[in-house]
């Protein structure tokens, strides 16, 4: 009977006992809230660490095949490019703008090799879904799937493009 209650107050008391470590490493590194600092490399690491996996298993579980390509479809892709995404990424997806550098994370060179590192379907799911707790919107709510591989097929013309 004691034992059990015992359990049940530690329990409760570990979310405090978290919540204090966190707040103690937060004032002790001096974290802040701001977004005009350079993200520093733990961060980044991690985060891209976590990133990987977390999208390829969402793509491989949720994308559609992809249709196949003409080149009506490139042209298409192109246009909703620059209506929808060169506000961050830049009207040649390669140099974000002004807004898009200063996001935190910053809005991506989408012709890097590290952005052109993912698959077709996980470029169509990024397009699709967003990145949670980036700058980075989902569009799948408001383009078809169609529109969203002409944006992907897009993206990844832009890798072919930095190795002229
Ligand atoms: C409001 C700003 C904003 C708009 C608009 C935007 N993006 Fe992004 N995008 C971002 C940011 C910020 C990131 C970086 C996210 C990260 O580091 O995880 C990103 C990341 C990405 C990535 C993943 C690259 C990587 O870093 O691995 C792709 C692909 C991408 N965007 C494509 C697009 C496409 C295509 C559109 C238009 C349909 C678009 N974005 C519109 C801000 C934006």
């Amino acid at each position: 009977m004691l034992g059990q209650i015992n359990r049940r107050r530690l329990l409760l008391a570990l979310p405090v006992i978290a919540l204090a470590l966190l707040g103690l490493w937060f004032g002790l590194t001096g974290f802040s809230l701001s977004a005009l600092d350079e993200p520093g490399r733990v961060e980044t690491y991690l985060a891209t660490k976590a990133k990987r996996p977390l999208v390829g298993r969402s793509a491989r579980g949720s994308s559609p095949t992809p249709p196949p390509t003409d080149a009506a479809a490139a042209i298409k892709g192109q246009m909703l490019f620059v209506g929808r995404c060169s506000a961050c990424h830049g009207i040649d997806g390669r140099t974000p703008t002004e807004i898009g550098r200063w996001l935190y994370p910053r809005a991506s060179d989408l012709g890097s090799p590290r952005v052109q590192e993912w698959s077709d379907r996980e470029l169509f799911w990024i397009i699709q879904n967003g990145i949670r707790l980036t700058g980075m919107p989902g569009f799948g709510k408001l383009h078809s799937d169609e529109d969203i591989w002409a944006l992907a097929r897009y993206v990844r013309s832009l890798g072919t493009q930095s190795q002229k």
